[in-house]
C-alpha cells in the first residue's frame, strides 16, 4: 500500500524492516508486504522516483550543483537525495531560516560533509554565478492550482542561473516557475514525471515486474492528456455495458449535460440506428457517428457527459477526438452480462438472429485492445448498479472533472 501526508514519518515505526535510502531520508510512501508475510518493508519512492525521471531526462546529480526551494517534508527529502547521490554544494533556501537551517545541520552531520548551505529565501541573489549554471528543484507548494499565477521568485537573474529547473508541483502542468526556466533558456522538467516514477517504483516493487520505458512513455503521454483537456467525460465500451443509463445519472450528479452520440444521429438522420444500417450501410453509420464526434471535439463545449456508441473507439481517428473531448471511461462487462442485459433488444444491428452470445463473445474479443488503448480509466460494471458506477468515475476523476459542487 501506499501512505501520505501526514503518515509519511510517523509510519516507520510500524514498520517490521526499512530501505536504507528511506531510513536516511526519514519518510516512507510504499509498503511491501515481507516474502514470510511479517509486517511491511517501507520504501521511499517519492525519490527514488524523483532520482528515476531525472535520469530519465538525463540530469545528473553526481557533482552538480543544486539550489532547492523550500524546507518542508518534500524539500527535506530532496535534500538528502542530492546528499546521498553525492551533489557538490547544495543551497537549500526558505522563508522561514530556522527549518532550512535544521534540515542543514542534519544532513551534513549525517553525510559528514559540508554540502547543504542553509539560506533566506530573499537571499537568493548571493547564491554565486558559477560555470555551468545549477539545476534547481522547486519544492514549495507555490504556483499550485488554483493560484497558478505565483513563482517562489519571479526575478529573472535568478533564473539565468540555472542550467534546469524541477518543479515538484503538477497541478498546473506548466507552473509559473517552470514558464520562467524556459523563458530564460533553461531546461523544464514537470512534476508530473516525478508522480509518474514514484508509481512505477511502487508498482514495481509490489508486483516483481520491471516498466519497460515505452509503457512508462505511455502512462506519461496519457497523464498530460488528462491535465491538458477539459472537465467532459466520455463513456465508452460495447454495448449493454450501461454508457446511456450511467452517463444519464453521471451528468445530473455533476450538473453537465449528457449527450449521446447514437441519439444524436438519429436525430440529425431523422431515422433509427437501425434503419441507418439498413438503408445506407454500416460504412455510412461510421462515417456519421466520426463527424458527430467531430462536431464536439471542435465546439469546445465543456462539462458534457458524452455516451459514445460501442463501436466509435474502433477508428484511431476517434479515439484522438476522445481525448480532445475529454476524460475517458472505459466501462467494461463480461459477455454474459451483456447478453442478459440485451438478448430482448432489437435495436442494434449488429446484435439480432441466432447465436447472439458468442456474437457478443467474438466482438468483445476483437474489440478490447482499442477500448483499452483509448481508455484513460477503466471501470468494470458487472453486478454493479448504474449510481454506483457512476460513483465509481466520480471518485476516480475527482479533482480532474470541474463538477467542483460534488
Ligand atoms: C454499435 C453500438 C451501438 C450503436 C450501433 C453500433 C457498435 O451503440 O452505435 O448499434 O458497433 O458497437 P451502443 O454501444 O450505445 O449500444
Amino acid at each position: 500500500m501506499n501512505v501520505t501526508i501526514p503518515y509519511k514519518n510517523s509510519v516507520i515505526r510500524e514498520l517490521h524492516s526499512i530501505d536504507p535510502l528511506a531510513e536516511r531520508i526519514g519518510a516512507v510512501n510504499t509498503l511491501v508486504r515481507e516474502t514470510d508475510g511479517n509486517g511491511f518493508r517501507g520504501y521511499n519512492t517519492d525519490m527514488t522516483g524523483l532520482y528515476r525521471s531525472l535520469q530519465q531526462e538525463n540530469i545528473a546529480i553526481a557533482g552538480e550543483s543544486v539550489i532547492i526551494l523550500g524546507a518542508g517534508g518534500v524539500a527535506r527529502a530532496v535534500a538528502y537525495l542530492c546528499a546521498v547521490k553525492g551533489a557538490g554544494q547544495i543551497y537549500l533556501l526558505n522563508r522561514t531560516r530556522d527549518k532550512a537551517d535544521k534540515i542543514a545541520a542534519e544532513i551534513n552531520a549525517g553525510e559528514k560533509r559540508d554540502c547543504v548551505i542553509s539560506m533566506q529565501l530573499s537571499d537568493y541573489r548571493d547564491i554565486p554565478e558559477i560555470f555551468g549554471k545549477y539545476l534547481c528543484i522547486q519544492c514549495t507548494s507555490i504556483g499550485m492550482y488554483p493560484r497558478e499565477d505565483n513563482a517562489v521568485i519571479e526575478d529573472a537573474a535568478f533564473y539565468r542561473k540555472l542550467h534546469t529547473g524541477v518543479d515538484l508541483v503538477y497541478r498546473p502542468f506548466e507552473t509559473q516557475f517552470l514558464k520562467h526556466t524556459a523563458q530564460y533558456g533553461a531546461k523544464c522538467v514537470s512534476g508530473l514525471k516525478m508522480l509518474l516514477y514514484q508509481a512505477i517504483d511502487a508498482f514495481e516493487l509490489w508486483n516483481q515486474v520491471q516498466i519497460t520505458q515505452d509503457q512508462a512513455d505511455m502512462v506519461y503521454r496519457k497523464l498530460i492528456r488528462s491535465f491538458s483537456r477539459k472537465g467532459n467525460i466520455v463513456l465508452i465500451g460495447f454495448m449493454g455495458s450501461g454508457k446511456s443509463t450511467v452517463s444519464q445519472i453521471l451528468a445530473d450528479k455533476l450538473g453537465y449535460t449528457c449527450i449521446d452520440t447514437d441519439v444524436n444521429i438519429e436525430q440529425q438522420a431523422k431515422m433509427t440506428i437501425r434503419d441507418i444500417f439498413a438503408s445506407r450501410g454500416e460504412e455510412a453509420f461510421r462515417q456519421m457517428e466520426t463527424g458527430s464526434l467531430r462536431e464536439f471535439a471542435e465546439c469546445g463545449r465543456d462539462r458534457i457527459v458524452l455516451s459514445a456508441g460501442g463501436g466509435l473507439p474502433l477508428r484511431e481517428e476517434n479515439r484522438t477526438l476522445m481525448h480532445r473531448i475529454g476524460k475517458v471511461i472505459f466501462l467494461h462487462a463480461q459477455p454474459q452480462t451483456v447478453y442478459e442485459r440485451l438478448k430482448d433488444d432489437h435495436t442494434r444491428p449488429l446484435l439480432q438472429g441466432e447465436n447472439v452470445l458468442e456474437k457478443i463473445e467474438n466482438l468483445e474479443k476483437e474489440r478490447e485492445k482499442y477500448y483499452q488503448m483509448a481508455a484513460d480509466f477503466v471501470i468494470t460494471t458487472d453486478q454493479k448498479t448504474p449510481q454506483e458506477v457512476a460513483d465509481e468515475i466520480i471518485r476516480c476523476t475527482a479533482g480532474m472533472v470541474q463538477g467542483e459542487e460534488v
